[in-house]
């Protein structure tokens, strides 16, 4: 196995009730640029994503298909790998929660929770609300005019009595503090760990962890009249996807603590409560760091089916492109915070930050190396304060773009790589190549070639986030592929002056179709 440091990081498994859109999209990119930026620095990376198919959601969603639960959960889970694939996710693993080796993993850490003595038998009278696979106390959910009840998400409550094991969640509370205490980093942003915080100081109740009403579900060992709650399956997923129950293994002992999972902000109680308290009574590890991210709205309304605004990924795709997506969704609002879609701002950075921004700076660059330097990669010569002072920027840009990603803050990794792209842009006006054509051809290709490089600098940056484009523009520098990656970041000397470079062509194409 490699010598180099292991990064695991995952998705949420995503609900099959439905078919994907724009928020499972957005967490699948977001892990997939990370994913991707720690590849290229060298990292061994295992990325895993796939599909939660179990629980009343699902069984209900199949028996409104009219179809069997496994063929419904085959047919929707095809739906979320595909959409992996157009995104272009570099998932190494894709797991679904009907496969046998997580049933084998998901019977073991309940049986690791009964021998811990954390497991009891008892009776769950309460609410549950199906749309959160979650229960509800009394004193949170609200009653509504038509005397349904209605938990803190919005969703709708039914009232569930029936025998149940349970969690002893109530005794891990000083030892969930302590573990928060002692990992600073393993919630992220600061608001979801305070939030987190405060609710266990607050107390915690045992869970119930086993469901008598209905199947779709892990059969809990040894008592086959219950199924394991389906968070407890889901989140086993992690574990499953690298090994367990085989602990002692290579793949396991290699990739496990997670360095991240990667969440929604709805979900963060059940990765950072339950999911450390689960694993810590099986003597399993707890993952290194959750992060929540905020949730999109449609040019300012909340996403809903009901509403009927809900936001195809595919659409998005075919209109703008899948770069351009991946860019907008990282760029437009700080990682961690809400935001919202709109057709203009997607346009207005499609246009501004991509054609014009970048676009531009490659383009003239490239068409300028054509023009007049016949098509060859000029060489360097003596280089001038300005010269060094571009390339400095770029070779310092990686350290800042680490920091940024290792506090999954992807927006302002990006700002750094836009703010390199600036000055590229300042230098090549100020430098005025062009006009050096007749009277100083060697300065001239001094200076091209240090846009030249700069552009290789920022087209390796943007790798991780703009796949097919960043290729694109190191194909038209004849970039060698085993020189795309961090280590030749600041490797001067990559760039061979006097290589044919191919017919330069856009690669960001501006955005002129209607406004929608
Ligand atoms: N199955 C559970 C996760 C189990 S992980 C052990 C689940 N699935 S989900 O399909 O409902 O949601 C998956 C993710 O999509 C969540 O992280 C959620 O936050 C995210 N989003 C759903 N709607 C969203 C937006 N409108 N905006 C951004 N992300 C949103 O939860």
């Amino acid at each position: 196995m490699s010598d180099a440091t292991p990064f695991y990081i995952t998705t949420p498994i995503y609900y099959v009730n439905d078919a994907p859109h724009i928020g499972h999209a957005y967490t699948t990119l977001a892990c997939d640029v990370l994913a991707r930026f720690k590849r290229l620095d060298g990292y061994d990376v295992q990325f895993l994503t796939g599909t939660d198919e179990h629980g009343q959601k699902v069984e209900k969603a199949a028996a409104a298909a009219g179809e069997a639960a496994q063929p419904f959960t085959d047919r929707m889970s095809g739906n979320f790998r595909d959409l992996a694939g157009t995104l272009r996710a570099s998932n190494d693993i894709f797991i679904r929660t009907t496969e046998h080796r997580h049933k084998i993993a998901s019977q073991a850490i309940w049986k690791a929770l009964v021998a811990a003595g954390d497991i009891y038998l008892g009776s769950y009278a309460g609410w549950y609300s199906v749309r959160d696979e979650a229960f509800f106390t009394e004193s949170e959910v609200t009653k509504r005019e038509d005397g349904a009840r209605i938990a803190p998400t919005g969703a709708e409550c039914e009232w569930v009595e029936e025998p149940s094991y349970f969690f002893r969640l109530s005794e891990w509370q000083d030892r969930l503090l302590a573990f928060y205490e002692a990992n600073p980093d393993f919630i992220g942003p600061q608001s979801r760990r305070n939030e987190v915080v405060s609710f266990v100081r607050g107390g915690l109740q045992d869970l119930s962890v086993s469901r008598t009403t209905f199947n779709w579900g892990v059969p809990v060992p040894g008592d086959d009249a219950h199924v394991m709650y389906v968070w407890l399956d889901a989140l086993t997923n992690y574990i499953t996807g690298v090994g367990y129950p085989k602990t002692d293994g290579d793949f396991f002992s290699r990739y496990w603590p997670a360095s991240l999972h990667m969440v929604g902000k709805d979900i963060v109680r059940f990765h950072a409560v339950y999911w450390p308290a689960f694993l810590m009574a099986a003597g399993v590890a707890p993952p290194r760091r959750v992060f929540a991210h905020g949730w999109w709205t449609n040019e300012g309304e909340k996403i809903s089916k009901s509403l009927g605004n809900v936001i195809d990924p595919y659409d998005l795709i075919e209109r703008y492109g899948l770069d351009q997506l991946r860019y907008f969704l990282l760029r437009e609002v700080p990682f961690g915070n809400d935001g919202d879609f709109s057709h203009r701002s997607m346009v207005q950075r499609m246009n501004g930050e991509l054609a014009n921004d970048y676009g531009n700076l490659v383009q003239r660059t490239l068409s300028m190396i054509a023009r007049n330097c016949g098509g060859e990669l000029p060489g360097p010569g003596h280089f001038s304060p300005e010269d060094t002072g571009l390339l400095g920027e770029i070779y310092g840009l990686l350290e800042p773009l680490r920091s940024a990603m290792d506090r999954q803050a992807f927006h302002e990794a990006l700002e750094d790589i836009w703010r390199v792209i600036r000055a590229a842009n300042a230098y090549i006006a100020g430098e005025e190549p062009w006009a050096l054509r007749k009277s100083d051809p060697e300065r001239m290709g001094t200076v091209l070639f240090v846009a030249a490089e700069a552009i290789r600098g920022l087209a390796l940056a943007t790798l991780p986030f703009m796949p097919d484009a960043s290729h694109r523009i190191l194909d038209q520098l004849a970039v060698e592929p085993e020189a795309r990656d961090f280590a030749a970041f600041g490797k001067a000397g990559t760039l061979n002056p006097g290589r044919a470079l191919p017919k330069p062509e856009g690669v960001f194409p501006r955005y002129s179709g209607e406004e929608a």
